[in-house]
């Protein structure tokens, strides 16, 4: 399979890239803005499985140009899966949060890969087992716990969430089926930012296992569904 993978420098994504390269049969494409990062993750595969298995292209979702996400697409030949991984979290009381707080938290978010999946719709399209995953958040499911300072980024994850059962509607002549993980708590950057001094009960690479092993299979069992993916029972 042909996976893009978005947000794969740090945390969940670059742990789902590794999880994905480990079979032999998969090509990933590792997209973020730093490149250091993806480049050390593209020689950790070729480390672990002694083979290259993870391409990498640095990628702003809401400044690169189109082209170079669709050229490095066309060097695969195609595209099976997507996941929408990459995020970002403002962390600000609701009174504090300014438009462009709300307009960045959006872009990365939800505008972010609204545009990747009208790029790649034409190859997806074409590829036998297409499967779009949206990464949301916990925070986002309706009736969950919610917390202060956090109402932007929940907001644009329920956003992503509603895409994606909407999208799976769209698209469901076209075999692609479209699915949203809504992740509890997995220890990386972007959780200690936000809640500092909490220790998660998955690791990145626990959580990185399960979206992979969800990306690869999940299209056969699902489409169209927000699955909350939190440990606890609320
Ligand atoms: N960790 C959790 O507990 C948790 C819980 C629920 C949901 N999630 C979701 O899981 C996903 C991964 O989060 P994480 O915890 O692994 O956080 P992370 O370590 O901070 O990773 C975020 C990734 O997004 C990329 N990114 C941010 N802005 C970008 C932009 N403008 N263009 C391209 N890439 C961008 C970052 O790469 P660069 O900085 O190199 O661009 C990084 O690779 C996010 O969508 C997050 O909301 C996480």
């Amino acid at each position: 399979m042909r996976i893009l993978i978005t947000g794969a420098s740090s945390g969940i994504g670059r742990e789902v890239a590794l999880a994905l390269a480990a079979d032999p049969g998969h090509q990933v494409l590792a997209l973020a803005r730093r490149s250091e990062p993806l480049e050390a993750l593209a020689q950790e595969a070729i480390n672990r499985y002694g083979r290259t298995a993870i391409s990498w292209r640095e990628f702003d979702l809401t400044s690169s140009d189109d082209s170079i996400l669709l050229e490095a697409v066309a060097g695969l030949g195609g595209i099976d899966i997507l996941l929408n991984n990459a995020g970002l979290l403002i962390n600000k009381p609701f009174e504090q949060l300014s438009d462009d707080d709300w307009q960045r938290q959006f872009d990365v978010n939800v505008f972010g890969p609204v545009r990747v999946i009208r790029l790649l719709l034409p190859w997806l399209q074409q590829s036998a087992s297409a499967h779009i995953v949206n990464i949301s958040s916990m925070g986002a499911f309706q009736g969950s716990s919610k917390f202060p300072g956090l109402s932007a980024y929940s907001a644009s994850k329920a956003a992503l969430a509603n895409l994606t059962e909407c999208l799976a509607e769209e698209f469901k002549d076209r075999h692609i089926s479209v699915n949203c993980l809504a992740l509890g708590a997995a220890q990386t950057e972007m959780l200690a930012a936000a809640f500092p001094g909490y220790q998660a009960p998955l690791s990145a690479a626990d959580m990185g296992d399960f979206v992979a092993w969800f990306a690869t299979h999940g299209y056969r069992f699902f489409n169209g569904k927000i699955l909350p993916g939190s440990v606890w029972t609320q």
